[in-house]
């Protein structure tokens, strides 16, 4: 089956948010102080999220990707991914992180069925990794992506959100991928939450700083689901991709939908509209219900998203999983 939404866009990416919590707290996703425990009953049980993963595959979805705040944290997430990846007709199973769990998790994850990750890495300076993620050791997050490449994962990507003074000197970044074949992915800032329009640079801007570093042509990059585009280096083992959903949003082929620790699914990370899926993961109710209601949660998903007015949506990214 294939599942398109009203504007003809095929949807069969469903991204799942496993949890808010995280053991860092990066100061554009996480308040300082954490987040308030939700209580046990509130969050989606692996069984619940199961079975609407059985329908949304059924309906045509073909790819997950588990999200959090940092999925790794919740108890047995490598039974999760067990029970997922083991869906038939799923083709793609993954898992977005920032790769301080990998070294414990690792191997458990790709026996489990786990295909690929996508390590959140700001910065390759520890004293600016430290900062941004309020105490993180950038040593920790550097044996994560080693051991992903260690496993075999393919491909191993890296996510930095691009800011103002931060890390918009790709340096560090250029030279990973000499080092590695990863392949780094440049996010623009997008605005949620305590949001400082003065970090935001776009990518056009980003690119003549990563000119000075020998930026070469366009190429296809490694397999994904998602919006990045790339651009290969001469010599390098990896390339570097950009995501820009400020300055040249990518929503005519947006492909996904959203499913929330707390059981809502969104059709857009930039509309607060959201759908309660509780009642459809009950034992009573058949898998071709289930299907429906993706059916109607499609019919609102928006043509574009209005990022560009809407600076405050009800959840901040920790409780969407980007
Ligand atoms: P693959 O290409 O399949 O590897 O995954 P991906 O790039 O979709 O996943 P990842 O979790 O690594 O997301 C990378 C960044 O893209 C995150 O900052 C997301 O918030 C952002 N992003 C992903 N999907 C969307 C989207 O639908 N809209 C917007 N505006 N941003 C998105
Ligand atoms: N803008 C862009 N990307 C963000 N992420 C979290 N918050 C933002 C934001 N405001 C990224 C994380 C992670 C991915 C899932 O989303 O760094 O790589
Ligand atoms: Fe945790 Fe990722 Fe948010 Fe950083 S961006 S606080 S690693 S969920």
């Amino acid at each position: 089956m294939e599942l398109y939404d009203r504007f003809n866009r095929r949807i069969d990416y469903l991204r799942i948010s496993v949890t808010d919590r995280c053991n860092l707290r990066c100061s554009y996703c996480m308040p300082e102080a954490g987040v308030e425990a939700k209580a046990h009953r509130d969050i989606l049980s692996y069984e619940e999220i199961e079975r609407f993963a059985l329908a949304a595959v059924a309906a045509g979805i073909s790819k997950i990707r588990l999200t959090g705040g940092e999925p790794l944290v919740r108890k047995d997430a490598v039974a999760l991914v067990k029970m997922l990846a083991a869906i038939p007709g799923l083709r793609d199973m993954s898992l977005t992180t920032n790769g301080l769990l990998l070294p414990e998790f690792g191997d458990d994850l790709k026996a489990a069925g786990l295909k690929r990750v996508n390590i959140s890495i700001d910065s390759l300076d520890s004293d600016v990794y430290r900062r941004l993620t309020r105490g993180g050791d950038l040593n920790k997050a550097l044996a994560g992506l080693k051991k992903a490449l260690e496993l075999g994962f393919e491909p191993v990507k890296v996510n930095a959100v691009l800011m103002r003074g931060v890390n918009d000197d790709p340096k560090e970044f250029v030279e990973l991928i000499h080092e590695y074949p990863v392949h780094v992915r440049f996010i623009e800032y997008m605005p949620v939450g305590a949001w400082d329009p003065k970090l935001y640079v776009s990518i056009d801007e980003f690119k003549a700083n990563l000119a000075r570093y020998g930026a070469g042509d366009p190429v296809e990059g490694p397999p994904g689901a998602g919006p990045a585009t790339y651009f290969a280096f001469a010599g390098a083992l990896g390339t570097i991709g950009f995501i820009s959903p400020i300055s040249n949003h990518f929503c005519g082929s947006c492909n996904r939908l959203r499913l929330t620790p707390d059981g809502k699914v969104r059709p857009c990370l930039f509309s607060d509209d959201e759908f309660d899926i509780r009642p459809k993961v009950r034992d009573n109710v058949s898998k071709d219900e289930t299907i429906e209601f993706i059916r109607e949660i499609l019919a609102a998903k928006p043509e574009r998203h209005a990022a560009h007015e809407k600076e405050h949506l009800k959840r901040l990214m920790y409780q969407i999983g980007g």
